[in-house]
């Protein structure tokens, strides 16, 4: 299989291949144009076996060739890959990421335990792309040489924030209010049980609210040179479980620092684009927040897929009698919360060129200005 490889792609792993997170990683990078998924690992339950028998598969379309025979690993630190990609359950992810990122690799993380470390990056490409800038202090702090860690937000995070960055922009950001109705798929697999969750709603999501307090103060944010310095917002969530397969919906209340009429927040939300360059990623999108008008959207099985599920879609855009306007919003809690966040966090990294070095070779150039507006680099890591 390796052999079929082309060459001027880049050897994907991931770790915590076969659940929920990690399938929709293997699925999205079965397609990807610049990596190849060459190792896939989870735990002693599955290692040893094929990644087809290990998996309990949950998506529709299905498991992607290049995936089906590859032998799953356990938490091997000589994997044969340029990146990993952790999906790793949060008991094991702490310490497994630290480990890879010692042995070399960059690792690309999806779970909680690195995510408010003071020297990773919690990281969106369209919002806080300088916090890359921090990567040189954790390799210097944690004796890493080409490895190092970048975290993505938690899903529920990851929409709330991509809405709230153009009305920070154009605004500023006083206070939040948000209220969550989550889909069963970010509990994992098998997740919260049927008895629990069918025709019911679950009034907690055991962390939640905590992450959905502090790490939108991180990630819109600043990083000084040293440290990262909260944005200082007031922010209070409620987070429910509902039974939705994929989606999470969030109502939000928002103060803003100065005064706008809804016609000015909408079109700052309609608005807000990233650059060229940024959206040429292949899992980019030009436009990452979608506005509906229509009074009874966004819906979670109408909506979801927005923007090939990165954008996050928004409605009902009206005043708020509490602070100054209020909205719905949705976001694809395993595509623009999870796979998707992880794959776009790794792709300024990993351009495509003709003759691929390995990050694991050399030190990663780390291409913090592809993430600035028009600065892709076009050629080959040096
Ligand atoms: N679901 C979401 O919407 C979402 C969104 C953002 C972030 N996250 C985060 O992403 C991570 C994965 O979430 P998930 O929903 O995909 O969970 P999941 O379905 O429970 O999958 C957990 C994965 O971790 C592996 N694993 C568990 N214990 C292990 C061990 N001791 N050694 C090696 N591998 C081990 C499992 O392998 P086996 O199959 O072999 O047990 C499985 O591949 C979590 O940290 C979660 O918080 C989830």
């Amino acid at each position: 299989m390796h052999a079929k490889r082309p060459e001027n792609k880049w050897r994907a792993g991931v770790l915590g291949a076969t659940g929920v997170v990690g399938q929709r990683l293997v699925q999205m990078l079965g397609n990807h144009p610049w990596f190849d998924l060459t190792e896939v690992a989870a735990s002693e339950r599955s290692s040893g076996r094929t990644y087809a028998e290990a998996v309990r598969w949950h998506l529709d379309a299905p498991i992607p060739d290049a995936a089906r025979g590859l032998v799953v690993k356990g938490l091997d630190l000589s994997l044969d890959c340029d990146f990993v990609f952790s999906a790793l359950d949060s008991s094991v992810a702490g310490s497994a990421e630290e480990d890879f990122a010692r042995a070399g690799y960059p690792v690309v993380s999806n779970s909680r335990n690195h995510r408010m470390d003071p020297d990773v990056p919690l990281l969106i490409p369209e919002v806080n792309a300088a916090h890359l800038d921090a990567i040189p202090l954790q390799q210097k702090n944690r004796g890493y040489d080409t490895g190092f860690i970048v975290t993505n937000p938690n899903c529920s995070t990851a929409g709330l924030v991509l809405v709230l960055k153009p009305l920070a922009d154009a605004f500023g950001l006083e206070k939040i209010f948000v209220v969550t109705l989550q889909a069963i798929s970010g509990a994992g697999y098998p997740g919260v049980p049927a008895m629990d969750i069918q025709g019911n709603v679950v009034p907690f999501i055991s962390g939640e609210e905590e992450k959905m307090e502090l790490e939108p103060q991180k990630l819109l944010g600043k990083w000084d040179g040293s440290r990262f310095v909260d944005a200082g917002i007031g922010l209070s969530a409620h987070c429910n479980r509902v039974p939705v397969i994929d989606g999470h919906l969030e109502c939000v209340s928002i103060g803003l620092k100065k005064i706008a009429s809804l016609d000015e927040v909408r079109e700052a939300l309609r608005n807000f684009e990233v650059d060229a360059e940024l959206a040429s990623l292949p899992t980019a999108v030009r436009r990452p927040v979608v506005v509906l008008d229509d009074e009874n959207r966004p819906q979670p099985r109408r909506d979801v897929d927005a923007g090939n599920g990165m954008a996050a879609a928004v409605g009902r855009v009206r005043e708020c009698p509490l602070l100054d306007v209020k909205l719905t919003l949705l976001s694809h809690n395993l595509v623009r919360g999870a796979a998707g966040a992880a794959l776009l966090n790794a792709e300024p990294q990993a351009p495509p060129h003709p003759e691929r070095v390995s990050p694991r070779r050399t030190r990663l150039p780390l291409n913090r200005a592809a993430f600035k507006p028009g600065v892709l680099p076009a050629g080959p890591p040096p």
